[in-house]
């Protein structure tokens, strides 16, 4: 396809964006999921598209259409999405993970209906993988940016998951935050790096965020310090 591209950074980089929520099925009428709308990781994989990024987006279950030139991955569940990731994650230049990964997931899955009966129903949860930490486990040439969506006690939940998923850069989400919510089409984020240098992006449309991010991750990659 013909497009030109102004940015020389991320020309031909591989970028691998996931998006959205996951689905835990309890059986074949049920499921747990969380609010995640997708619309930050589908502005990331749009933006670094736009930047002429060769843009692979593993997505869950979200109502929005794929970006023009992004290769997309329809994923449900947390361990759907683990496959695909590792799949992918050798030859890419660039990992953000925006997704919300369901932590737990119910540890029988019920072939048949689950029927409804009186008192109460207990439903034995066990752990998802935590694919963000695995990929900063096994982390070689990748550049590795996390999501951290919190509730309190923010900027420090930030910091413990940079340096225990061992990432290069986090983006840290309040999702208190009037407008920095999920569903939201406008966010307020901080990045911070793993020389702990912050910055303070304020409400702003996704799609402005989003630029801003990869403009923190070209600055980071660039310098070399990381
Ligand atoms: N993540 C992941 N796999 C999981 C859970 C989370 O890859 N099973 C990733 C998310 O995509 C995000 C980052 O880890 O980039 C942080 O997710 P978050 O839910 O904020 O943190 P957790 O490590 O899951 O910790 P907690 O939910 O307890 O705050
Ligand atoms: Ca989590």
């Amino acid at each position: 396809f013909s497009k030109v591209s102004k940015n020389t950074f991320f020309t031909g980089k591989k970028i691998l964006i996931t998006g959205g929520p996951t689905r835990e099925a309890v059986d074949p009428v049920r499921f747990f999921t969380n609010h995640s709308s997708g619309k930050m990781g589908f502005a990331l994989a749009e933006e670094a598209a736009k930047k002429g990024a060769d843009v692979t987006l593993i997505s869950g279950p979200v109502n929005l259409d794929t970006p023009e030139h992004v290769r997309r991955i329809h994923v449900d569940s947390a361990n759907d999405m683990y496959e695909a990731v590792m799949e992918h994650y050798a030859n890419q230049d660039i990992v953000i993970k925006a997704a919300a990964v369901a932590d737990y997931r119910p540890k029988t899955v019920h072939q048949q209906k689950v029927k409804k009966s009186d008192g109460l129903l207990t439903i034995e949860m066990e752990r998802t993988k935590d694919i963000l930490h695995e990929l900063g486990a096994t982390k070689r040439h990748q550049f590795l940016v996390g999501f951290a969506a919190e509730t309190n006690d923010v900027m420090e939940y930030g910091r413990k998951k940079l340096k225990k998923k061992n990432l290069d850069a986090i983006v840290i989400n309040d999702v208190t935050e009037q407008g920095a919510g999920f569903g939201s089409d406008t966010n307020a984020v901080t990045y911070l790096n793993k020389l702990g240098e912050e910055m303070q992006l304020s409400m702003s449309t996704k799609s402005d965020i989003a630029r801003q991010i990869l403009q923190f991750i070209e600055s980071d990659m660039k310098d070399g310090r990381l």
